[in-house]
């Protein structure tokens, strides 16, 4: 192969896996691989294993709850703004909402009163 058909067969493979939406996925955490996911990495494996991360799933706002919720009670350091704002949005983009969360919410009923 000359190096335009490969380049092009490496576009074409590009675009059909992202077709398929394929996440790549690191071997090492199993975070996907996204916009700052390094960071995210790093931060949130310091004191428990990846798999409790990637086992929750939430909107911005459940993930921002779980981090309050790490520094009111498990010693979790604050973050800047902008370090927190990028955490956040790679946790509600590549771990948002869906059917493959871990357990249902609790029903309201259930839940202390406001
Ligand atoms: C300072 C230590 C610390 C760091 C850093 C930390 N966590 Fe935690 N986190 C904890 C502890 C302690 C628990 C409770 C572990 C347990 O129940 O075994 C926990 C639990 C969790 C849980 C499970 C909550 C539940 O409902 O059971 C999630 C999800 C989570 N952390 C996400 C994160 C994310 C995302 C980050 C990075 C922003 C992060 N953690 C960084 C200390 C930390």
């Amino acid at each position: 192969m000359n190096a335009t058909v490969r380049r092009a067969a490496f576009v074409a493979l590009g675009c059909l896996s992202l077709a398929a939406g394929a996440r790549e996925i690191d071997p090492e955490s199993g975070f996907v691989i996204d916009k700052n996911w390094e960071e995210v990495k790093a931060t949130c494996t310091a004191c428990h294993s990846s798999k409790l991360v990637i086992a929750q799933r939430g909107s911005r706002a459940t993930w921002k709850g779980i981090i309050r919720w790490m520094q009111a009670t498990q010693g979790l350091w604050q973050f800047e703004p902008e370090m927190e704002d990028r955490i956040l949005t790679y946790l509600a983009t590549n771990y948002p909402p869906g059917k493959d969360y871990r357990r249902k919410p609790l029903s309201p009923l259930l839940m202390p009163p406001q």
